[in-house]
């Protein structure tokens, strides 16, 4: 016999709480969480994903209040946590000095990363579990990220406690990461929330692309990569390549996916990781991408290729 939702939960909070680590969906991607304050559960995440410690874990909360227990919630952030959470914004604020959260999650930094997910289950999980969960996205280092429980299944299989299978993510792209413990707010990594929904509440932002290469941990390394290499701005197919289109279009190629047919952002960021992971399996060396606006979502879209096109 199935199990019911809530005895899902109910069983993945319960592990969470034990020190296991859990796949779990959220809104953007999938995450692999563990215990935040438990040292040797958060441990057991970075030695999973195969993720150098220098490269600091997004906690997650399940409001303002929990990060404020964590934090220091400037006026900013809790206007921007107002706004925007639960949902795919991740704030880096000063660490609380007695937060109780394990330092490896951190890397040690006097600043740490926390997001509301906004998904019923990411949420039911967190109030079960009654912690802060580290919630790196549940993939390799460097590789793909899931947006389904299949593609969790394909790269960590049986290395995780639990998959808690809640079908698709509607966003497909990671959350929006901004730095609000430097001088200036800064994106760190473009993501869910685009740069000008986030400049109604803080003002002119720097371009995403040059802060992050200065200021985030771990972001000048090849990532969200498939096996194949990628060929980024393709305006045509060369023979033996697979062909991931955006909007119409009647280039072919041996294996074709189309990120969105009538040329939408959000969709082609909802299908974006699945349909990389599906050219990929096709056996192709390479996969011609089409160029993708560079607004809105667009941004995220493709800072991620670009990362995953890096040799
Ligand atoms: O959408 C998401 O954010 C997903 C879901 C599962 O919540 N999580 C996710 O976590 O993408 P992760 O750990 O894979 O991404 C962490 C990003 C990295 O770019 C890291 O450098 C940055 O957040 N980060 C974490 N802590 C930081 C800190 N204290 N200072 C600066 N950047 C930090
Ligand atoms: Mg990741």
């Amino acid at each position: 016999m199935s199990e019911t939702r809530a005895e899902t939960i109910a069983k993945a909070a319960g592990l969470i709480r034990r020190g296991g680590i859990v796949a779990f969906p959220t809104e953007t991607v999938y995450g692999l969480g563990a215990d935040a304050t438990n040292e040797a559960a958060v441990r057991r995440v970075f030695e999973v994903k195969g993720r150098p410690p220098s490269n600091p874990l997004i906690i997650h909360v399940f409001g303002i209040e929990a990060a404020a227990r964590l934090a220091d919630m400037t006026d900013l952030a809790t206007r921007l946590a107002e706004r925007f959470w639960p949902g795919p914004l991740t704030l880096v604020l000063e660490r609380r000095p007695n937060s109780g959260l394990s330092p490896l999650t951190t890397a040690g930094l006097p600043t740490v990363a926390l997001r509301a997910p906004a998904h019923p289950i990411a949420r039911d999980l967190l109030q079960q579990a009654d912690r802060p969960i580290a919630a790196p996205s549940a993939n390799k280092s460097g590789c793909v990220s899931p947006t389904c429980a299949e593609h969790v299944r394909l790269q960590l299989a049986d290395a995780v406690d639990m998959i808690v299978d809640g079908g698709p993510c509607r966003i497909g792209l990671e959350s929006t990461v901004l730095d609000l413990a430097g001088p200036t707010p800064a994106i760190l990594r473009p993501g869910g929330i685009p740069k000008a929904a986030l400049e109604e509440v803080t003002g002119a932002l720097a371009d995403p692309a040059e802060s992050a290469l200065r200021r985030s941990p771990g972001t000048q390394a090849r990532h969200y990569a498939p096996k194949a290499a990628l060929r980024l701005n393709a305006t045509d197919v060369r023979p033996g390549e697979a062909y991931l289109a955006f909007g119409p279009s009647n280039l072919t190629a041996g294996k074709t996916r189309n990120l969105s047919p009538s040329g939408q952002l959000a969709e082609a960021a909802t299908n974006l990781y699945g349909m990389l992971i599906d050219l990929d399996q096709s056996g192709a060396t390479t996969i011609a991408v089409a160029p993708i606006p560079d607004h809105g979502l667009g941004a995220a879209i493709n800072d991620r290729l670009r990362r995953a096109a890096r040799r």
